[in-house]
């Protein structure tokens, strides 16, 4: 697997930025790009289209992930990942459960912090999908399983430090979340919907965890224009439930 890149670019004061693999030709609006000329550079350097523009090589971190990686559905969006990995305190030490992969990108940000992420997807055909976009980030460490977690999680014989949902069904893996946490660790879940949320809720109250908080994050853009400054127009409005319980 070839290592990706962000070729980012100035044009007229405006920023532009490509994802690309590091083979054949890219056709931008500024020209085209010979990317077999990358394997003869680095990060920092910089490459010329055709018609004479430059662009800076960067190495792509997992918002770039989010933001051009094949998708299968909804990742989760960037402002809910981090509140999961601030609430938990996710270190290098820890082994992660998640479920469902879906694009990976969730596990993508996790993999990049944690010792060992194990995520479970129910559906084959979003595991290819899934597994190259983890292979393009470069992580070794996360295990794709196939399977529906709420039967898989009954026959697992490892314990992990933080165990992420993001599936519709995620109130029927609770129950079995006590044998394979470790004392302390964290359950994060994800849910689109209030019902969700509170289904999750009713389940976490049966299981005996403690610390329980469901939150809501609202991230406000500022823009900066020459008529004045204020919190943008448009932005992203509701995305989902976060879900917070210690064991
Ligand atoms: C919203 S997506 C997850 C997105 C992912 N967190 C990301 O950031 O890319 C939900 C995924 O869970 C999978 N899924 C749903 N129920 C599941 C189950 N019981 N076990 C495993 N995967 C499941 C779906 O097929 C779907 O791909």
């Amino acid at each position: 697997m070839e290592t990706p890149v962000i070729l980012k670019t100035n044009y007229k004061g405006n920023i532009k930025e490509y994802f690309a693999i590091p083979a054949g030709k890219l056709h931008t609006d500024l020209g085209v790009i010979n990317l077999d000329e990358l394997h003869a550079k680095s990060f920092g350097d910089t490459i010329r289209s055709h018609l004479g523009a430059e662009f800076v090589i960067q190495k792509p971190k997992a918002p770039d992930f989010f933001k051009y990686a094949k998708r299968t559905g909804a990742p989760m969006m960037p402002k809910d990942i981090g509140i999961i990995i601030s609430n938990t305190g996710l270190c290098s030490s820890d082994h992660v459960l998640d479920a469902g992969t879906g694009s990976g990108i969730l596990a993508i940000y996790l993999g990049g912090i944690a010792k060992k992420v194990v995520t479970y997807e129910i559906r084959e055909e979003f595991m290819e999908v899934a597994r190259r976009n983890i292979a393009l980030a470069g992580l070794t460490n996360i295990e794709l399983r196939h399977g529906d977690i709420a039967v898989e999680i009954q026959g697992l014989d490892e314990k992990f430090d933080l165990i992420t949902l993001d599936t519709m069904d995620a109130s029927k893996v609770i129950p079995h979340v006590p044998r394979v946490i470790y004392p302390g660790g964290y359950l994060a879940t994800y849910s689109p919907f209030f019902e969700q949320a509170k289904e999750i809720r009713g389940a976490i109250d049966k299981t005996g965890f403690t610390e329980v908080t469901t939150i809501e994050i609202i991230e406000r853009e500022i823009s900066f224009t020459d008529r004045g400054t204020r919190p943008s127009t448009s932005r992203v409005g509701h995305t989902g439930f976060i879900t917070i319980a210690r064991y």
